[in-house]
């Protein structure tokens, strides 16, 4: 058996840990030739592959990034793509079938392959955690690790000015990194896109930190829309599929603050920090597993599926079952780390 391997959409760390985890047990235990398929489908559309064998592999569940490399290509553009062409191109190479390694915008286009009739199984990945088939995604502890550590340095030289610091983090429209890196790091708001709040409750639960002697720390997730906005802020255009790039609102938050309490504030936005470097431990755990298991379903034929985290547990869901509503935080998860806020 001959399969493929690819990571799409933006990288997140683990990536590699995957790769590694499906490699050794597909050559180990069932004798899979693995091919790497290089920037996600563009490497499909364009036949561009290479052996991966146990040796490229080696060392790989610390290492950040994807050694496959990525890009946000639709396999359904351009003249060499859509399912017809795919299919000879994989028939050409002897490739039984792929693994692709993404978030929601990959598993759409993988679930249509495979309902095209190509075989197609997914490793869901992103630090946003706003796949709801699986519990939580990889990447999104390290983006928590790495989004608290900002923090806490931000609070040590907000302390110090006695200012209110605005930190912005990713998550695209739900709010699992903000909840998650501000309850860690004590923020006194957290602004998430589930729950619209007016600049006049910010600044009430600022100004209530800040009475009681504390620098606020106001902790808002890129895609948060004050009261009244409609949409989330976005001033950089779109991305390859269309969808608004997000990140700025921290920038608009922070001179408001400033104007209605009176407080010095500085606003942050971590940015692609959050998806640098090496994975946590956790993450490169559950990578390797949903990597040893990617391995096990090939062999079983569990196409049209992705293997993913429930409980412990890894399972395997039918990707239409995995796509189409976000996985957002729950209200009564938002309350319980509100109780702490101001
Ligand atoms: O989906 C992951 C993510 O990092 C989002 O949190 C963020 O909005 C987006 O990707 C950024 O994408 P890009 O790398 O294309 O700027």
């Amino acid at each position: 058996m001959k399969i493929g391997i690819l990571t799409s959409g933006g990288d997140c760390p683990g990536l590699n840990a995957v790769i590694r985890g499906v490699v050794l047990k597909g050559t180990t235990a069932y004798d899979i030739e693995f091919v790497g398929i290089r920037d996600g489908w563009r490497g499909v559309v364009d036949a561009d592959f290479f052996p991966l064998t146990r040796h490229e592999v080696k060392g790989l569940s610390k290492v950040g990034g994807t050694i496959l490399g990525t890009s946000r290509t639709n396999p359904y553009e351009g003249p060499r793509g859509g399912s017809e062409n795919i299919a000879k191109t994989l028939a050409r190479h002897g490739i039984d079938g792929i693994i692709a390694i993404g978030g929601e915008g990959t598993l759409a286009a993988a679930n249509r392959l495979y309902n095209d009739g190509i075989n197609v199984l997914g490793v869901p990945k992103t630090i946003d955690n706003d796949l709801r088939a699986t519990d939580y995604s990889f990447g999104f502890d390290t983006a928590v690790n790495i989004a608290t550590e900002a923090m806490d340095r931000l609070r040590t030289t907000g302390d110090s000015h006695q200012r209110c610091m605005v930190a912005e983090v990713m998550g695209r429209h739900v709010g699992w990194i903000a909840l998650h890196s501000g309850m860690a790091a004590g923020a006194h708001v957290i602004c998430i896109p589930e729950v619209p709040m007016s600049i006049d409750e910010i600044c009430e639960l600022v100004s209530r930190a800040h009475d009681r002697g504390r620098a606020p720390m106001v902790v808002v997730s890129e895609g948060f829309t004050l009261k009244g906005m409609e949409e989330a802020y976005s001033d950089k255009g779109l991305d390859a599929f269309n969808r608004p790039r997000l990140g700025g609102i921290s920038e608009v938050l922070a001179p408001e603050i400033e104007r209605i309490t009176g407080i010095e504030t500085r606003a942050t936005v971590l940015g692609h920090i959050q998806r640098g470097g090496s994975p946590s431990g956790f993450d490169r755990v559950l990578a390797t597993r949903l990597g040893l298991q990617a391995a096990d379903a090939v062999v079983d034929g569990a196409w049209g599926q992705m293997v993913a985290m429930r409980g412990t547990a890894i399972v395997r869901v039918p990707f239409a079952e995995a796509l189409g509503e976000l996985n957002t935080v729950p209200l009564p998860r938002y309350e319980e780390a509100a109780a702490l806020f101001g």
